[in-house]
């Protein structure tokens, strides 16, 4: 038999390796949430999709039945711990199992509020960390207990961003400040698993920017953290630049093939579209780290 015959059914016994297995995807009603839960269920996985935007979440999981996907939906608050408990419950309520816990939802990036930190609302602050950051820690606290229990090879997938990478990021700190946290937590994360001889995998995703809704987070901010809009005349050209890059981003489902594919390899950092600028941003700012380390 030929090598590349050999590799073609390699690939396919690999391929099906995740097929009815069972994902929980938080953030799943739009973009890179819902790009990545419709890829897990292409390939045959059990996917429970969550999302706080109700109407948007039904009707993707409507979607996804019509297309004969295994599907579970669920409401859900994730700065909430109460409904991370329960989404956790309810899966393993209908399918006794979790393999893959999919830390997603994500607000706040180039949206209406955003401005220099002093001048940023408190419940700008709030409302971002709890969904980036409390979200990925409830997610943390109630899923990893229940597969360590299960004792067999499970994955926890944090979406980072190239902002938990680079800073200064003008008028998008309090955004960045959350995403270099989900990194941290992620990396300590994965070296306490580890230290554990824990099964389970830990994946950092780190996108770039990604054609999706994020620049209009503000439809999910809770009514209690509304407060003054200020935007400083110096960061508004700015703010719209970002706006501008997303709106001409890649597509969430290139983002989805990545994310399915490193959890068949061996990455921990999924990169998605590093430019080479984000490359020598990374790269500048390590260095002038390192060389302030040296200096007397
Ligand atoms: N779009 C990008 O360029 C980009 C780049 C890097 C990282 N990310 C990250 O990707 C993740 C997904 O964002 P996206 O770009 O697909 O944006 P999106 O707005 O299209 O999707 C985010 C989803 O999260 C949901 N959500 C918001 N608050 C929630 C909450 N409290 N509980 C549960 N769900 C909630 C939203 O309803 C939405 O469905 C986020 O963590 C974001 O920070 C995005």
């Amino acid at each position: 038999m030929k090598i590349s015959c050999l590799l073609i059914i390699k690939r396919d016994f690999i391929l099906n390796e995740f097929k009815d297995k069972v994902a929980v995807v938080t953030g799943a009603a739009s973009g890179i949430g819902q790009a990545i839960a419709e890829k897990f269920a292409h390939e045959g996985m059990k996917v429970v999709i969550s999302d706080i935007e109700k109407d948007a979440l039904f009707q993707t999981e409507e979607e996804f039945k019509q297309k004969g996907y295994e599907i579970l939906a669920l409401s859900v608050d994730v700065s909430k711990v109460e409904d991370v408990r329960i989404l956790a419950q309810k899966t393993i309520e209908k399918y006794g199992v979790i393999n893959v816990l999919v830390n997603n939802a994500g607000v706040g990036f180039a949206g209406e509020y955003s401005t220099a930190l002093w001048e940023s609302p408190l419940s700008e602050w709030q409302w971002i960390f709890g969904v980036n950051i409390w979200g990925v820690i409830h997610g943390i606290h109630v899923f990893t207990p229940i597969m360590l229990k299960q004792d067999f090879e499970s994955y926890i997938i944090n979406t980072c961003s190239i902002a938990g990478l680079i800073t200064p990021q003008p008028g998008a700190g309090i955004y960045s400040i959350t995403k270099h946290a989900v990194l941290a937590l992620s990396e300590s994360l994965r070296s306490d698993l580890e230290q554990f001889d824990s099964k389970i995998k830990v994946l950092a995703l780190c996108p770039g920017f990604i054609k999706t809704k994020i620049i209009e987070s503000e439809r999910n901010r809770p009514e209690e953290l509304y407060d003054k809009k200020i935007t400083h005349p110096k960061l508004e050209q700015q703010i719209k630049m970002y706006k501008q890059i997303i709106s001409s981003g890649i597509s969430p489902n290139i983002v989805a093939e990545k994310v399915y594919n490193a959890l068949l390899g061996e990455k921990f950092y999924i990169s998605t579209d590093a430019h080479p600028l984000v490359r020598n941003y990374v790269k500048t700012r390590m260095e002038a780290i390192l060389t302030d380390f040296k200096k007397k």
